[in-house]
């Protein structure tokens, strides 16, 4: 049992009485789940996998959908460091918290639906044939648009008050020729600082730096270029509403 020094005694009780099970939850299992907590009507196949989580295509009653499922205790961190079962809920409520916070500030993510426990629903990028597929693996026709795309919709994220923190070709799909952010997991909310504001402004603005060298990399493969100081200014001076990152 991998968390099993971390978890308190109503978990050991639960974890006793059968309520709950450490093997791998079946496809059925899962699709279960998402039934019972109403979040679709029909479960289909995994669209698919990360770290922490898995994301299947459903069907609401008006279309199709998908569905982010975090586990409750298998993660492929490296280490594999133990966590609490309750976790995966507050990640699924945070992820939900901040895709909703940049769908409603204009970002291009999909949009929410909603979220039950662990699990939260989604628009879904692609067709009935195949789901849109990650820039990493897409093909673009016309990649100095995307580029350019792309480069507007992170400061259309950092607009809405948020840094994606995790930006890579892995977590932007390509749908219609067109970025889509998803994966907001590890965002940063930028127009609600706390104290001191200096402090998740520059992780914030670390993130952002590491971000746009992945996407810099990436598009070397079309042999396009862009100046990621620019946007990082840009991006920087938008959401420094104290001046606390500029020297005096
Ligand atoms: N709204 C969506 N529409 C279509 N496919 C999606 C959608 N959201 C996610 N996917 C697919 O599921 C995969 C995993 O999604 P996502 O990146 O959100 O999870 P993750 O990588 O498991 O996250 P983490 O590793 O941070 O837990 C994506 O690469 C993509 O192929
Ligand atoms: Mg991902």
């Amino acid at each position: 049992m991998p968390n099993e020094g971390y978890l308190d005694s109503s978990v050991h009780w639960k974890v006793r009485t059968g309520q709950i099970a450490f093997a791998e939850p079946t496809h059925g299992e899962v699709a279960d789940a998402i039934l019972d907590a109403g979040l679709a009507i029909e479960v289909g196949q995994r669209l698919g996998s990360g770290k922490e989580a898995d994301v299947y295509l459903a069907r609401d009653p008006r279309r199709l959908v998908a569905v982010k499922v975090y586990r409750q205790y298998r993660t492929a961190h490296r280490g594999g460091g133990a966590i609490k079962l309750e976790s995966m809920g507050q990640r699924a409520v945070r992820e939900f918290e901040l895709l909703s916070y940049a769908y409603l500030g204009g970002a291009r993510v999909p949009k929410p639906g909603a979220r039950v426990e662990n699990m939260f629903s989604m628009q879904y990028l692609g067709s009935a044939e195949s789901a849109a597929p990650m820039l990493q693996k897409a093909t673009l026709e016309d990649p100095e648009r995307f580029l350019a795309a792309t480069l507007a919709g992170i400061e259309g994220l950092a607009e809405a008050g948020i840094i994606h923190s995790d930006l890579s070709p892995f977590n932007i799909l390509v749908s219609d020729g067109s970025p889509w952010f998803i994966d907001l997991a590890a965002g940063i909310r930028v127009d609600r600082l706390g104290w001191p504001p200096w402090v998740r402004l520059s992780e914030g603005m670390e993130s952002l730096r590491h971000g746009l060298a992945m996407l810099e990399r990436h598009f070397r493969r079309y042999e396009l270029a862009f100046d990621a100081e620019e946007i990082l200014s840009r991006v920087r001076s938008q959401i420094d509403r104290f001046g606390v990152m500029t020297p005096p």
